[in-house]
């Protein structure tokens, strides 16, 4: 049985006062909280067995290289890919993104196209652009409707055989709307296209079966979902995989070096050049038996009451706009209230205790669409209450006050 009286125990952070006021955490799309469960990870970790992995002979080594690998089964385990080694670790959804679009500059040709869609993190976007330059193929774009969905006949549109690949997040982290991801890659591939999923936002929220939606690539961050920063993953399907040059050159990486010629490691070992966030895995594969023990089906039904309830509290404030306004969106709200600048609202809010996001949430052509700087974006966890919402709301109504 939920109680998000006993889940908030689980996260220190959430007893700490900011500008002597207890803490409201909304800017959770940024980065969620982590529970002790996962900081006692961390800590037994460098207490115990920090040493460097698929290296040692030595007890420690041995053991770190089987909680970072039993962490990768997790992981693979959560997402139901196929094989483990279908899953590499990277430093988040930036990396990954970057590892996929690197491999490709080796597999695209001009005039090739390349589809985006108009809701794109700044990092599912720069990195195809750095592709395009490199290949002179084409960059296209999904374009967006006023509620924050994508045009679903445009994208049609824009499919042709001369489509490469495709990438779209699952979720947007600026106005929270869940993309019709198997629609668009059983489009994409009617054509041959292969797919890439930005699943950051999406991750906090369901359980992505990656076999079941049939992508090619999906990636996210740990740090999204109660986890560390600085690792995340990169799903691939094997033949992919098997497809894509190494992205970077290092130790670890390879099956023989010599000075005429290298030769690289097997999967997953070929993306995974240097030493890695070894701590960072183990917690990871920490995070996601957390977010299991509660239930991602059980997190999204609270998330919508919170989501429903917040929305409607909201506008009753006079002049507030919200943008994304899709039936089928997540715990992410974005709006502004009149003429004030996001900028002015989010730092009196965090005055009172309330950390929200302002600005263009790197998502600048989504705020251009708009034709707005950016916005204030409150976006709630699990542990988030609807009696933090009601002071959000009061405190809110205060700043505009102070503001108007
Ligand atoms: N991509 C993160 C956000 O939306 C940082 O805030």
């Amino acid at each position: 049985m939920f109680s998000v009286k006993d889940i908030r125990k689980d996260f220190p952070v959430l007893n700490r006062k900011v500008n002597g006021k207890p803490l409201i955490y909304f800017d959770n799309a940024a980065t969620s909280q982590t529970p002790q469960q996962v900081i006692d990870v961390i800590v037994d970790y460098y207490s115990n067995y920090n040493a460097n992995i698929h290296r040692g002979v030595h007890s420690l080594s041995q053991e770190a290289t089987d909680a970072y690998e039993q962490a990768r089964v997790k992981i693979q385990k959560h997402f139901n890919a196929a094989k483990p080694y279908e899953i590499i670790l990277t430093s988040g959804t930036t990396h990954s993104i970057n590892l996929v679009a690197s491999g490709f500059s080796a597999l695209l040709k001009k005039d090739d196209e390349v589809i985006v869609s108009a809701l794109e993190h700044h990092s599912n976007i720069v990195p195809w652009q750095m592709l395009c330059e490199r290949t002179g193929a084409v960059l296209k774009v999904i374009p967006m409707n006023d509620d924050g969905e994508l045009i679903m006949s445009e994208y049609e549109k824009l499919l042709s055989v001369n489509t490469k690949l495709v990438f779209v997040n699952h979720i947007s982290n600026a106005l929270g709307t869940i993309n019709p991801i198997e629609d668009i890659t059983e489009k994409a591939h009617m054509v041959g296209a292969a797919v890439l999923i930005d699943g950051a936002q999406a991750c906090p929220h369901i359980k992505p079966d990656v076999q079941a939606l049939n992508v090619d690539f999906y990636v996210c961050s740990a740090h999204k979902i109660c986890g560390p920063t600085g690792v995340g993953m990169l799903y691939g399907k094997e033949e992919w995989l098997n497809k894509l040059p190494p992205y970077q050159g290092g130790g670890e990486m390879i099956a023989e070096v010599s000075f005429e010629k290298t030769t690289y490691a097997d999967l997953p070992h070929k993306f995974e050049a240097g030493t890695p966030n070894i701590c960072g895995g183990i917690a990871f594969g920490a995070a996601i038996d957390y977010m299991n023990s509660i239930g991602l089906e059980t997190i999204a039904a609270y998330e919508k009451e919170l989501l429903v309830y917040a929305t409607n509290k909201l506008l009753e404030i006079d002049g507030l706009k919200i943008y994304g306004n899709s039936e089928n969106k997540t715990s992410v709200i974005s709006f502004n209230v009149g003429n004030i600048h996001p900028y002015d609202l989010g730092t009196l809010l965090d005055k009172m205790a309330i950390a929200v996001r302002t600005g263009h949430h790197c998502a600048q052509p989504i705020m251009d669409y708009y034709k707005i700087p950016g916005t204030v974006r409150a976006s709630f966890m699990f542990y988030n209450t609807k009696e933090e919402i009601d002071t959000f709301i009061t405190s809110l109504k205060k700043a505009v006050m102070m503001l108007s």
